[in-house]
C-alpha cells in the first residue's frame, strides 16, 4: 500500500507542489493548513492537477488534540512539516508570533507524532541559518547564527531536532535547507500568492509585470558583486517539491536523518533576475536602485554536494524557467 504522508501548511507554496510531486511518485497525503498563507481555492486547484479528490483538513499544528484525531482516523507513515511563519521583516515586529509558530508548532507536532507512533519528518529549514557565509558556496558544515527572530526560530528548531534523534533513536529526521524557492507549477494553477506586498524579490518583481505595482526596488547596487546587487541561490519549486520526496525516499528506506542544502548551487544578481523576468514577459520591467535592505547579506549560494551524494538530488530547471512559470502563473490569475 502507498505510503501516506501528513503534510502541515501542505496548502501553501511550497507544500502544495510538493503534494503534486508526491503523488505523482506514489505517495498517498493528506494535508492540514489554517490558510493564514494560503488560497481556499487551492485543494481545488490541486484536483484538477492531480486528477483526484484532495484530503485537506482545516486547522493549526499548535492544536494537539486535532493533531491527535488526524493521527487517530488516518494510517500515516510520515510528516512533512511546512505550516510556520516566514518573514523575515514581520519577525522584528511579532517576535513571540514567530517564536510560538515556529518552535512551539514543531513541539506540538512532534508530540502528536510520538503519540500516534509516527518517526519519519522532514522539515523546511532554510539557509538563513548561515547567516553571510565566510566561504561559498556554502555547504552543511558551515557555522551557523542568525540575525532575527525569524532566522532564530529555523536554528532552535534544527537543534532540537539533532538533540531528540540523538537521545532516541526511532527518529528519522531529513532537515531541508531552502535556498530561494521561486517558480510556480507548470499549468499556472498553483504558485505563490502573498497576501500583502511581497517582501521577496520575484514575487514583487511578479507585480510590477502584472502592472499591480509601479516598479522594483533595487535594495543596494554597491555590494561586492559583479554588479553591485545581491546574489541569492534560486531554486525552482518544482525542483524543490522533488526534493522533499527524495528526502522522503531516503528517510523512509534506510532511517538515516539527513541535513542538506536545497539549491541550485547558482548564483544569480538582482539585475540578472530583473532580466531574465522581462524575457519571459516579454517587456521592459521598471525598477529603481534604493539604498540596501537593513540585515541583507551580499551574496549566498549553496554546495549541493551532499544532497546529490545522500539524496541522488539534483536541480534540473533553471532561471528562465522559474521566472517563465511564475510568469505564466501570475498572469493567468490577474485574467481569472
Ligand atoms: N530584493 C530587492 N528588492 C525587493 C526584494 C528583494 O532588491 O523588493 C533583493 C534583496 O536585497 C536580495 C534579493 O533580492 O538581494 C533576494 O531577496 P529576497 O527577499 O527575495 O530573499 P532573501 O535572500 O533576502 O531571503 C530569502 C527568504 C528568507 C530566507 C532566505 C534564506 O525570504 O526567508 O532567503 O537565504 F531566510
Amino acid at each position: 500500500m502507498a505510503h501516506k504522508v501528513l503534510l502541515t501548511g501542505g496548502a501553501g507554496f511550497i507544500g502544495s507542489h510538493t503534494y503534486v510531486a508526491l503523488k505523482n511518485a506514489g505517495y498517498d497525503a493528506i494535508i492540514v493548513d489554517n490558510f493564514s498563507n494560503a488560497r481556499r481555492d487551492v485543494t481545488d486547484r490541486l484536483e484538477i492537477i492531480t486528477g483526484a479528490p484532495v484530503e485537506c483538513i482545516e486547522g493549526d499544528v499548535l492544536d494537539g488534540v486535532l493533531l491527535d484525531r488526524i493521527f487517530a482516523e488516518h494510517t500515516i507513515d510520515a510528516v512533512i512539516h511546512y505550516a510556520a511563519l516566514k518573514a523575515v521583516g514581520e519577525s522584528m515586529g511579532k517576535p513571540l508570533d514567530y517564536l510560538n509558530t515556529n518552535i512551539a508548532g514543531l513541539y506540538s507536532l512532534l508530540d502528536a507524532m510520538q503519540r500516534a507512533d509516527v518517526f519519519t519528518l522532514v522539515f523546511s529549514s532554510s539557509a538563513t541559518v548561515y547567516g553571510q557565509p565566510d566561504h561559498l558556496p556554502v555547504d552543511e558544515a558551515a557555522p551557523r547564527g542568525f540575525n532575527n527572530p525569524y532566522g532564530y526560530t529555523k536554528l532552535v528548531c534544527e537543534q532540537s531536532l539533532e538533540q531528540i534523534s540523538a537521545a532516541d533513536d526511532r527518529w528519522a529526521f531529513g532537515v531541508l535547507r531552502y535556498f530561494n524557492p521561486v517558480g510556480a507549477h507548470e499549468t499556472g494553477l498553483i504558485g505563490e500568492d502573498p497576501n500583502d506586498i511581497p517582501n521577496n524579490l520575484v514575487p514583487y518583481i511578479a507585480k510590477v509585470a502584472t502592472g499591480e505595482q509601479d516598479q522594483l526596488s533595487v535594495w543596494g547596487d554597491d555590494y561586492d558583486t559583479p554588479d553591485g546587487t545581491g546574489i541569492r541561490d534560486y531554486i525552482h519549486v518544482t525542483d524543490l517539491a522533488r526534493g522533499h520526496v527524495q528526502s522522503l525516499d531516503a528517510l523512509l528506506k534506510s532511517r538515516q536523518g539527513h541535513v542538506v542544502n536545497l539549491g541550485t548551487g547558482t548564483g544569480y544578481s538582482v539585475l540578472e533576475v530583473v532580466k531574465a523576468y522581462e524575457r519571459a514577459a516579454g517587456r521592459a520591467l521598471p525598477y529603481r536602485i534604493a539604498p540596501r535592505r537593513p540585515g541583507d547579506v551580499a551574496c549566498v549560494y549553496g554546495d549541493t554536494k551532499l544532497a546529490r551524494e545522500l539524496l541522488g538530488f539534483e536541480a534540473e530547471l533553471g532561471l528562465d524557467d522559474m521566472c517563465a512559470s511564475s510568469w505564466n502563473w501570475v498572469s493567468r490569475r490577474k485574467n481569472t
